[in-house]
């Protein structure tokens, strides 16, 4: 399906963000993890979700779907209570399912097997399985490329302590996760922090789970077999969503929009203090706390942009949000580099190169480099066919750009959007004057 996008008069109005995506997968595995029952409300009904949750049913794990009040219900088994897949585990498009459920995979004693679509068989995945051999288990890709299909075989897992070369929260995750089942402690450094999610949310089930600060990086570590316990969450609005609604807002002249309910972990929201860095008008608005994840109302209005230096330890704690700030640079005054973002390559697409090639057809000054993109905003743009490469995240990037293009912007392949955000289009159009 393509979709095309029409420059906008003045986006006004409120838009409600579906759930937070990381934290919709972590509720359904932590939670066939625990004993009893855990109610996940405000749960993102998307494609890399419903993957996660039909994983867990090959498993053995019943979850119960509400798609009209956004809620799954997870009877959980227990740290023990998975059974052997009788068919591959299929996680679909999404990376977080794929990286997390090795983990998990990697301490059971059945053996399985784990593949996705195009894009994941792509995606490496030697980030986990280096981890997961030195814990002791076994895992073969299929292509002998570190790709998926993975074979997974696990068992007796012992704790180590894993210094990763990226600040990846999947990895983080996975080792974690396998944790749980090792004979010890289990130690994860990481350069920089990277979304703590999974931190959060195994503590809030009873994990022993401790994060500090030192020389080396940030280090999170884990002790094995503890009783986890079902629980309600609330998930929070997914900032990473919203930030396509925060760059509209921003970019599209007369614009005020107020966007409800936003998750604002600070180990996510580097996309507020880049917003603020380049002088966007943006405030917080009703904090609070939910679930243990910060949320806030935010209120958008449109902004002279200026150009800005996104890099460093910031990169993780907006790497989703990446496309988008290119965006938000082709709308700025000056130059904008974006500088250590070489995971960008593999995500979803090659996302350095994706926006690179969208945004020099819509007529923007945009050049890649090896580890992110550097932009010279102020151009007009002009609307252009563009290929979404099946990302999610680079369609909705490229619809806010079309926004404030001239003429007609043609995305194909926007179907990509289920991925994350299903009714993004209908969403934006609510805000249409
Ligand atoms: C995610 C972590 C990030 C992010 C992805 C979701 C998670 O990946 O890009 O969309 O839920 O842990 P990395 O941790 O590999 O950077």
């Amino acid at each position: 399906m393509n979709r095309s996008i029409q420059a906008a008069g003045a986006l006004r109005g409120e838009v409600q963000i579906p759930g937070d995506k990381s934290i919709s997968h972590r509720a359904v595995m932590f939670g066939a993890l625990a004993d009893g029952v855990t109610q996940a409300s405000h749960f993102l009904m998307s494609a890399d979700c419903l993957s996660t949750i039909s994983c867990f049913e090959k498993m053995g794990i019943r979850v119960d779907v509400d798609r009209e009040k956004d809620t799954v219900t997870v009877h959980g088994k227990g740290l023990h209570g998975l059974s052997r897949p009788d068919e591959l585990l299929y996680t679909g498009n999404s990376g977080t399912t794929t990286r997390l459920i090795s983990g998990i995979l990697a301490g059971q004693s059945f053996d399985s097997i784990l593949s996705g679509d195009a894009s994941i068989c792509r995606r490496p995945m030697n980030r986990v399985i280096v981890p997961l051999t030195r814990m002791g288990a076994r895992i073969v890709s299929e292509k002998e490329n570190g790709c998926c299909p993975l074979h997974i075989s696990g068992g007796n897992l012992h704790g180590i302590e894993y210094d990763s070369p990226v600040a990846s929260a999947q990895v983080k995750s996975c080792v974690l996760l396998a944790g749980l089942y090792a004979d010890g402690l289990t130690c994860v450094t990481e350069p920089a922090l990277s979304r703590d999610h999974t931190e959060r949310m195994l503590a809030g089930f009873g994990a022993s789970i401790d994060s500090q600060k030192t020389e080396s990086g940030w280090k999170a570590s884990i002790l094995p077999h503890p009783v986890l316990s079902g629980r309600q969450i609330v998930v929070p609005g997914d900032i990473s969503s919203a930030a396509y609604f925060i760059a509209a807002a921003l970019i599209v002249p007369g614009s005020e929009v107020l966007i409800r309910n936003v998750g604002i972990n600070p180990t996510r929201a580097g996309i507020l203090k880049v917003v603020r860095d380049m002088g966007g008008r943006l405030e917080l608005l009703n904090e609070s706390s939910q679930g243990g994840e910060p949320v806030a109302d935010l209120l958008v209005q449109s902004s002279s942009l200026h150009g800005t230096v996104i890099r460093g330890e910031m990169i993780p704690t907006l790497i989703d949000e990446l496309p988008v700030c290119a965006v938000l640079a082709a709308f700025a005054e000056g130059c904008t580099v974006i500088r250590d973002a070489a995971e960008l390559k593999v995500k979803e697409s090659d996302r350095i190169q994706a926006m690179t090639q969208a945004l020099s057809s819509m007529g923007c000054d945009i050049t890649a480099t090896e580890d992110g993109m550097i932009i010279e905003g102020g151009r007009t743009l002009h609307g252009a066919e563009i290929d979404s490469f099946s990302d999610h995240r680079i369609a909705m990037s490229l619809a806010v750009a079309g926004l404030n293009a001239e003429g007609t912007t043609q995305i194909l392949n926007a179907e990509c959007v289920d991925i994350s955000y299903p009714q993004f289009f209908e969403d934006l159009h609510t805000l249409f004057s």
